[in-house]
């Protein structure tokens, strides 16, 4: 078991004073490249991170524990806390057929909240799998993901596409998942960092992001807008020929769209040839991207970005929606703490709060503890 599996058995037994019937975990992610393309029918390349939320189940009167907020929540009504997004996947799961009883869940996490690290996707996930094994009811994992994001879409009511939970659901370690998020297909591409004498650095910005109050679903709505006027279901099927028919935001958001679909095969190939140096050329053109056209970057992750690039690293951008939260860079092993150290020094010159800093390394997806 992992120490935080652990731990969520332990807050288990403390707060309900028996032994949980089993423990399940899930991992938080960072996308690789292909953002804000999953809403749009699009190709994401995430991988997931070696931090988690875990969660001890066992029978009882529904109660909800979490460790980490050191509170209870009884399962019955939506109070926009923690508890929603487990008792989410409850309400899904019943949603969608499967028979659900009462239950006594403890959780425990190490994911950071609310950067952009998918910690809701991370205890949506871990609670999706650890109620399908508790109630016998043999979902399958892609399916438990679309139970999930209906859960953070439709009970949660945060709209965001599939990335996350088919990311903390599916992911294997030491690869990233290719998702093509219109057929739902999903397939490892190994990622061996190691051997590339990489590391992955993660960078949040601090800057808080809120999903719902921000421009994400107004990103939506212009994608979708502009879908329509060059006669297509999804900007998945536009093409740069198509851009002639735009003007404006809906020009900006769909060549971003057009564009970053492109990239994320690309470097699909690109790793598929150990072709690191090409890889990172894709992550720099998808965030200015995302910056120039999706216009979701901010200063401080801009300034992360360029720091990276003159540190020398392969590739960096933002991940995940933007307005904020967390950049990524790949870079040379020997090379990490010359890069955060002159991204502290930077961020404090241009007086933005003090970064906070992670070096992941493609993780396992959500897994029964044994
Ligand atoms: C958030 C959403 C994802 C995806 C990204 C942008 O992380 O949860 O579904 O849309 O933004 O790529």
């Amino acid at each position: 078991m992992r120490e935080i599996e652990k731990k969520a058995a332990k807050a288990y037994r403390q707060r309900f004073g028996e032994e949980p019937e089993l423990v399940a975990s899930a991992p938080g992610r960072v996308n690789l490249i292909g953002e804000h393309t999953d809403y749009n029918g699009g190709f994401v390349l995430p991988c997931a991170i070696d931090r988690r939320i875990a969660v001890a189940v066992g029978s009882g009167e529904t109660r909800l524990y979490s460790a980490d907020f050191d509170e209870t929540r009884q399962a019955l009504e939506k109070d926009s806390s923690w508890a929603d997004y487990p008792r989410g996947v409850a309400w899904a799961m019943g949603e969608g057929g499967h028979e659900i009883g009462p239950f006594m869940a403890a959780f425990a996490g190490n994911v950071p909240l609310g950067s952009g690290l998918s910690s809701s996707a991370a205890i949506e996930a871990a609670t999706a799998l650890a109620l399908d094994a508790f109630f016998g009811l043999g979902v399958a994992r892609t399916d438990l993901a679309i139970i999930c994001q209906r859960a953070e879409n439709d009970y949660v009511g945060v709209g965001t596409g599939i990335m996350d939970q088919y990311a903390s659901l599916l992911c294997e370690a030491g690869a990233a998942l290719l998702v093509d998020c219109r057929s739902l297909e999903a397939r490892s591409v190994p990622l061996d960092l190691g051997a590339a004498g990489l590391a992955l650095i993660v960078c949040d910005t601090r800057v808080e992001r809120g999903l719902a109050d921000t421009g994400y679903n107004d990103r939506r709505t212009t994608c979708e807008r502009a879908a329509k006027m060059v006669g297509v279901e999804e900007l998945r099927d536009a093409t740069e020929g198509d851009l002639d028919l735009l003007s404006g935001a809906e020009l900006k958001r769909a060549r971003h769209v057009i564009t970053e679909n492109a990239r994320v095969l690309q470097a699909v190939e690109a790793l598929t040839d150990n072709n690191f140096d090409e890889f990172g050329r894709l992550m720099y053109a998808s965030h200015a991207s995302l910056r120039d056209d999706y216009e979701v970057s901010t200063p401080e992750l801009d300034t992360f970005v360029e720091t990276a690039e003159i540190h020398g690293a392969t590739g960096a951008r933002l991940t995940g929606a933007g307005f904020g939260g967390c950049a990524i860079a790949l870079i040379p092993d020997s090379e990490t703490e010359k890069l955060t150290d002159a991204c502290k020094q930077t961020f404090s010159e241009r007086e933005f709060a003090e970064p906070a800093f992670y070096q992941f390394v493609p993780a396992a997806g959500a897994e029964l503890a044994s």
